[in-house]
């Protein structure tokens, strides 16, 4: 690889920094600006204000001829995303070898639309986080003018052209990726919820790795009465174990994989990459992981279904609270879910507030049912199915309540599944009776006040935290619980489209009503498909370091909010 020699903007830049050298550190500001590299151009669209300050934000930009991408990878919005995410890996890999300044917005085990590389009319584009170098608050001006002038244009030579890239990896990432999303594609119309592929390898290294087990995982196989095959573009062919529709509840004893199994199907409505062990574990895009949540905020959320003739008299149809207890927070978590468009729900009873999920039969007969004001999942969880067309999948080691009501048992047995369906049939009792009248009305639009995403103490922008926090004015959003957001990434598109959907709110266009939070959401959706990611940002050029998050996702974070006032529907009355 040959690095050719330096083109006079590069001779100049670095004259600058070496001429700036230990002077003290606002002097950098002066690098805004754009500049040809040669293999690449240099654009410098924010710099740090002192050193320990964010750190810069800059991108380096390859030709399209330069790049020279393969264009059949990149005719679908499907091969542009795996390509993008192929090329952010190649750049996480050659900023790592260049030492610690370098922060690129690397993809982790899913591949997820982000904004870290871009292509763009211009070409290829790598939007990097750079720590202008410093001693104390002096500059060091020659480790600035060789880390741009010489490591960067070296990170675009050996990441962003195709002819330095390893050509046969790309073309199966991409086609990988097309697969796993046409399988997808394929699961309604088949009946089902998710796909296992045979031979996947779900357990994960530790608690806090999220890298495949590497000693002594047991692949999975499917049992032959829920085997299914898909056909796929590239001619591939796969067999596995397919989660029908309808109630699916997976037994088994403990530490035999009930939990993992179910993980792995939550993170299944992302695609993997190759060598994860879950690249054929394929879920439903509108899948929703539910679980107990204590302590969250709820705003006018009707869980009548579940909770009604409270003692306080409180009105159930629009249930508010400031620290919900386990059952309600799951309940709301479940209606705002469904409401939000889940078309399966996934619950695992290990997280789940028991109270809410069954009640047995003795309990049944000492409290009398008009003295109890919950009912439980058990009771509504195939209304759920008919009459919303939600699907369940559960995990129940320890109740054998929801054996009645199950259309599918799958036994865990060392972590292999079983379908003994039959046998659960044979011990079950009687289903209990289908409700005359839908206990499930149609979705209430929740129309929030005007300024509510806007509150007081807010004069920045929102900002993620982390994977799990969201800072808006005073106010913090606990995202820990949503266990299906997977990428600080993502966090931060959300604290972004928040601020989006305040603008989305306050202006729903003249004399148009008001948006309800699902018309908010979905319009910003939208207008994502329709611009990209890169719209989420408040900052033209270089928009930061986003994934894209799902609608569930967005919807998750407005409900946490403590801030949430609503504008129409029922007086909203604190639950006590
Ligand atoms: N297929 C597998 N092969 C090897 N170990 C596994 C497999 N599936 C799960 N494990 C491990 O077994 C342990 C128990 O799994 P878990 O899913 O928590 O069981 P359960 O929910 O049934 O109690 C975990 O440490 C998990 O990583
Ligand atoms: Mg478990």
């Amino acid at each position: 690889m040959c690095d050719g020699p330096m083109t006079a903007d590069a001779t100049a830049l670095a004259r600058t920094l070496t001429g700036i050298d230990s002077r003290s550190y606002g002097a950098y500001k002066q690098l805004r600006g754009s500049y040809d590299l040669g293999v690449c151009r240099l654009v410098v669209d924010h710099v740090q204000v002192d050193p320990y300050a964010p750190p810069s934000l800059m991108r380096i930009v390859v030709d399209r001829a330069r790049a020279d991408l393969p264009q059949d990878l990149l005719s679908d919005h499907r091969g542009r995303v795996a390509t993008t995410d192929f090329l952010a890996r190649a750049v996480a890999r050659a900023a790592a070898e260049l030492g610690e300044g370098i922060s690129t917005g690397a993809p982790g085990q899913e591949v997820l639309e982000r904004t870290s590389v871009a292509l763009t009319s211009d070409g290829v584009e790598a939007r990097l986080a750079v720590a202008l170098p410093a001693a104390g608050r002096r500059i060091r001006g020659r480790e600035a003018a060789r880390l741009l002038t010489e490591d960067l244009p070296r990170l675009a030579q050996t990441a962003l052209l195709h002819a330095n890239l390893d050509a046969e990896a790309l073309r199966e990432h991409v086609t990988l990726h097309r697969d796993q999303e046409a399988l997808r594609d394929q699961l309604a119309e088949r009946g089902l919820v998710a796909f296992v592929g045979d031979g996947a390898i779900l357990p994960r290294r530790s608690g806090d790795s999220d890298l495949p087990l590497a000693d002594g995982a047991v692949p999975f196989a499917s049992p032959s009465s829920l085997r299914v095959e898909f056909s796929l573009p590239s001619g591939r062919c796969v067999s596995g174990m397919g989660v029908p529709d309808g109630v699916t509840v997976i037994v088994g004893g403990g530490y035999h994989g009930k939990s993992t199994l179910l993980r792995a199907l939550a993170k299944g409505v992302y695609p993997h990459r190759a060598g994860d062990g879950r690249e054929w574990v394929i879920t439903r895009a509108t899948a929703a992981a539910l679980r107990a949540e204590d302590d969250r905020a709820v705003t006018g959320v009707d869980i009548s279904p579940f909770l009604t003739g409270l003692p306080s008299g409180t009105d159930t149809r629009a249930f508010s609270t400031t620290n919900a207890s386990g059952s309600t927070s799951q309940t709301a978590s479940l209606v705002e879910a469904v409401d939000a468009g889940a078309s399966a729900l996934l619950i695992d009873e290990d997280t789940a507030a028991t109270n809410m999920m069954f009640r047995d039969v003795r309990m049944r007969a000492l409290v009398p049912a008009e003295r109890e004001p919950i009912t439980p999942f058990v009771d509504r969880v195939r209304p759920l199915l008919t009459e919303r067309g939600v699907s369940t999948v559960l995990v129940a080691g320890g109740s054998a309540a929801f054996l009645d009501v199950a259309d599918h048992v799958i036994a865990l047995d060392e972590y292999i599944p079983r379908d003994v369906t039959a046998q659960a049939r044979a011990l079950a009792t009687e289903r209990p009776p289908v409700a005359a009248a839908d206990v499930f009305g149609a979705a209430r639009p929740r129309v929030p006040a005007p300024g509510t995403l806007r509150p007081p103490g807010k004069k920045k922008p929102a900002s993620a935290r982390g994977r799990d926090t969201i800072r808006i004015g005073e106010e913090h959003i606990d995202l820990a619980a949503v266990s299906q957001l997977v990428d600080a990434a993502q966090t931060q598109a959300i604290a972004h489209a928040l601020d989006r959907l305040a603008e989305l709110l306050d202006q729903p266009g003249p004399g148009a009503a008001p948006l309800s939070l699902e018309q908010a959401i979905t319009a910003l959706c939208e207008r994502i498909e329709a611009e990209g990611l890169d719209v989420l940002s408040p900052h033209r050029g270089h928009p930061g370091h986003l994934a894209r998050p799902r609608p569930l996702e967005l919807h998750a974070a407005v409900n946490r909010y403590r801030g949430l006032r609503l504008e129409s529907g029922p007086a909203v009355p604190e639950a006590r």
